[in-house]
């Protein structure tokens, strides 16, 4: 049944478009003026190499420039040297979550013991003051030219911090025009440092480290008004079968494996780096947080949480493609976190499988939040159906569907002067296996109507995140 086949989110575009006027059916509201741009999968193959896992296909931007209700899309490869090793060597340069190099077992070694990362930054965008740049959990940004896409140059993220690489999934704070992340080291003592690094993209201040044993994987953290929360994962990395990779090709997928320790959430000060609680749970694993804030001696903290690594490991493209694939099922569940320690309380909000937790960052990023939405998938797919908006107050739902279509992580843009915390809009791309096209969906964020959507004239494989910068907002963190 092609007509109705996922699997076209995962198959290669190699086509690059330029500033493309869209055709608009509906429309899209005149307020709304800005750049979406999104990351994710471009190209699935490193010349002969198929790649295995979903963190692997080579990165491709796209963009959606929507001013005075038209919209014009370009998209484009970015030009790592991962990038381009592939397009002129023909296969993968650095190890690959889940695809080794092609490469002798020599320069195998050499990578293993240098700690050479893949440059391929698949993950997202983020902001470093007048630039932009394409990101993944690397210490290596790909800088690229919003107007044409073009890979314009590359950032040492992790320069002035003792870490190997930094999370793909910043915060930034409008108030304090400042962003956090953590900067990491995988190996035999892990680490986490939490830095500040000012909205011109300037050198980052260190707050404070964290020291495990094991090497717990941390794909982003929470940030409330007073605190950093960084949920540490009882999964991660063997990272003895990482070392031994230079030989056998295990991979960073191969690697990844139950701590046998609990899921932990350790609360820091964002001031002072000083921490402030730890508090434990039964093991599961997170990639996304929606929102946390404070309450009365705890935190709250809402995500999506998956049973196990299978969140991972599961993710194979084998898997994905498969006509009956067996994926791990995300929720939204919310955390409380005693400021005192011990035990924190889970509660399911949602059952999923759900991904891309979003909130009105910008007004409630780190404070009390009544709405998160979501891309939320039926049984039959292995990519998200529906757009999902949860009330979290009043436990009510509201969904938006088109039958056969795919959409991607909601984007939530607020009105200017907006009344209510959902009075805004809702951007995702969407897949259409049907016409083999994508389109860009603007909904309404109060009813998840639609509003409009942009036609493309290609098909974009599915893609991950991205971020909309409007004329007066420097940078909606991605959360
Ligand atoms: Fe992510």
């Amino acid at each position: 049944m092609p007509s109705a086949d996922y699997r076209a989110g995962f198959r290669t575009q190699t086509e690059e478009l330029e500033n493309v006027r869209l055709t608009i059916e509906g429309s899209f509201p005149e307020w709304l003026r800005g750049d979406l741009i999104g990351n994710g999968p471009g190209r699935f193959e490193a010349g002969e190499t198929e790649l295995r896992h979903w963190f692997d296909p080579l990165a491709m931007l796209r963009r959606f420039r929507i001013d005075d209700g038209e919209v014009t899309y370009a998209n484009r490869f970015v030009k790592s040297r991962d990038y381009e090793y592939a397009t002129e060597s023909g296969g993968v340069r650095t190890p690959f979550p889940g695809t080794p190099p092609d490469r002798p077992v020599w320069t195998r070694i050499r990578q293993v013991l240098g700690g050479t990362f893949p440059d391929n930054p698949i993950i997202g965008v983020q902001r470093l003051g007048d630039e932009v740049a394409a990101v993944t959990e690397s210490p290596t940004a790909l800088v690229f030219d919003p107007d044409t896409l073009e890979t314009t140059g590359r950032r040492d993220l992790t320069a002035g911090l003792d870490s190997d690489l930094t999370l793909a999934h910043v915060h930034y704070d409008h108030d304090e025009a400042a962003f956090y992340n953590l900067g990491v080291s995988y190996g035999r003592e892990t680490t986490f440092t939490l830095f500040r690094r000012p909205g011109d993209g300037g050198a980052p201040t260190p707050l404070t480290r964290l020291r495990f044993d094991e090497s717990p994987y941390v794909h982003s953290f929470a940030l409330t008004e007073r605190y950093a929360v960084v949920t540490v994962n009882g999964f991660g990395l063997d990272t003895a079968g990482l070392l031994r990779g230079a030989v056998t090709r295990e991979t960073f997928l191969d690697a990844f494996r139950p701590l046998d320790a609990p899921t932990r959430f350790v609360v820091l000060d964002r001031e002072t780096g000083e921490h402030e609680a730890t508090a434990t749970a039964p093991p599961a694993f997170v990639y996304h947080h929606a929102n946390a804030y404070e309450r009365d001696g705890e935190v709250v903290v809402d995500l999506v949480a998956f049973d196990d690594e299978r969140a991972v490991t599961r993710l194979t493209m084998s898997n994905l493609r498969d006509d009956d694939p067996d994926l791990p099922v995300g929720d939204l569940v919310r955390y409380r976190v005693p400021l005192s320690g011990g035990e924190a309380a889970r509660e399911r909000l949602y059952r999923g499988p759900v991904e891309f937790p979003m909130v009105n960052y910008r007004e409630v990023g780190g404070s009390r939040h009544r709405y998160v939405y979501l891309a939320e998938t039926d049984e039959t797919s292995s990519l998200p159906t529906d757009v999902t908006k949860v009330d979290v107050e009043t436990g009510t739902v509201r969904r938006w569907r088109d039958a056969g279509a795919h959409p991607g992580e909601p984007v939530f843009v607020s009105a200017p002067e907006a009344a209510a915390e959902d009075d805004g809009v809702l951007l995702s791309v969407v897949l259409v296996p049907e016409t083999d096209r994508s389109a860009l969906v603007c909904l309404d964020a109060e009813t998840l109507t639609e509003r409009g959507r942009a036609l493309l004239p290609h098909r974009l494989p599915y893609g991950f995140h991205g971020q909309f910068y409007g004329p007066s907002s420097p940078g909606r963190s991605m959360i």
